[in-house]
């Protein structure tokens, strides 16, 4: 992806806590070290992180606590001021913004969900999701219209005079996703907005999440340190680690080629099988060292590319030899062997395949 086509963009992005941190940033050339930071008592949250968002895209967010995640994406929407560094947002630099207009882009562009979320306990469901549309100056019938939509689309339809006291947590949490969605916002930040709920419900929550984004198509920036969430949801991950963005990456790619022990201490208890396609473990026609043969039998086992391993292993290792890998067209682009999918069923799986 080319910076041009992102919705929301940053560079070198640093938020560091302590007396100067301007001036501890400067001095250490715009680079300080975490030693450096340890030595003279700064927190670094974030440390020099760029990255590209694409319209339409579920950008995840993980890290251990601490990692820098709820700051990194609060920079990114300038509710906490970077250190320095630049924030893009449809090319215009946010930290240029006027508090005026940073104010009318959160409130009509950008929705948030918060990690504490917080309901208005007083009002009602229906006044809490009308209440962003209250602060924008919309009129009392057109708010609560569109309050009934975004409840209605949470699943929360029948539930509008009810108090936040007298929902379920599961349900609380529809009624911030409903009252962030009211002002149907292009950029959808979240910020573990599932963590409180019980796994089960949790699991819920995310089949309703993909649900409605497939209606809705927002840009969207999820934070969690839940691995599995990350791979249900994310069209990428990104992982940070004190402060910095260790990998960024489609899950596939981190799953199968994870570049830190940090990283690979995330993805150990994945089941690859899910994630990886056939794809990304065969080797392409041509790749190779066969001369022109596709190296597989006349009646070898076909598979397509893009099936996750899951679907297809049980075809390859019922076969003979590799299997024929076909692409959506059915035309043969590789072939796979059983010793791959072995190896991505069973452990190891990162040598499987080149590094890029
Ligand atoms: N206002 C603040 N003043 C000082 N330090 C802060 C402040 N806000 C955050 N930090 C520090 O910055 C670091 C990153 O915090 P942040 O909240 O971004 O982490 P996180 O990855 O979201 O963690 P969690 O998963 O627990 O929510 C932490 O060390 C935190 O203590
Ligand atoms: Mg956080």
């Amino acid at each position: 992806m080319d910076a041009n086509s992102a919705i929301l963009s940053c560079r070198d992005v640093w938020k560091i806590y302590g007396g100067d941190p301007a001036g501890f940033l400067k001095k250490h050339g715009g680079k300080p070290s975490a030693a450096a930071a340890r030595a003279d008592g700064y927190i670094v949250a974030v440390g020099g992180v760029s990255l590209e968002v694409c319209p339409g895209e579920i950008l995840v967010v993980m890290g251990l606590s601490g990692s820098g995640k709820s700051t990194l994406v609060r920079c990114l929407s300038r509710l906490v001021e970077p250190t320095s560094g630049a924030v893009f947002f449809e090319g215009r630099d946010l930290l240029q913004a006027s508090a005026k207009e940073l104010t009318e882009l959160r409130r009509h562009r950008m929705g948030m969900v918060f990690q504490h979320f917080a309901l208005l306990p007083h009002r009602t469901v229906l006044q809490n999701v009308a209440f962003p549309l209250e602060v924008q100056g919309a009129e009392r019938k057109e708010r609560e219209t569109r309050a009934g939509e975004m409840l209605q689309l949470v699943g929360l339809a029948g539930r509008e005079n009810y108090y936040p006291r007298e929902l379920s947590g599961g349900q609380q949490q529809r009624v911030g996703i409903a009252r962030s969605l009211a002002v149907k916002p292009d950029l959808w930040f979240l910020d573990e907005p599932f963590s409180a709920l019980d796994p089960l419900i949790r699991r819920e929550m995310q089949d309703e999440f993909l649900r409605l984004q497939a209606m809705l198509k927002k840009t969207i920036v999820f934070i969690t340190h839940d691995f599995d969430e990350a791979i249900r949801l994310a069209d990428r991950i990104a992982i940070m680690f004190e402060g910095e963005i260790v990998q960024i990456g489609e899950p596939e790619e981190i799953v199968l080629h994870p570049r830190t022990d940090y990283v690979r201490e995330f993805v150990k208890d994945v089941s690859r099988d899910k994630i990886v396609t056939v794809g990304s473990v065969m080797i392409p026609n041509g790749g190779g060292d066969s001369d022109g043969d596709d190296g597989s039998g006349g009646d070898a086992v076909t598979v397509r590319a893009e099936e996750k391993l899951a679907a297809a292993a049980g075809k390859i290792l019922a076969g003979e030899g590799a299997a024929r890998v076909t692409d959506e067209g059915g035309k043969a682009v590789g072939t796979v062997s059983r010793e791959a999918v072995l190896s991505v069923l069973f452990g190891g799986g990162e040598n499987t395949r080149a590094q890029p």
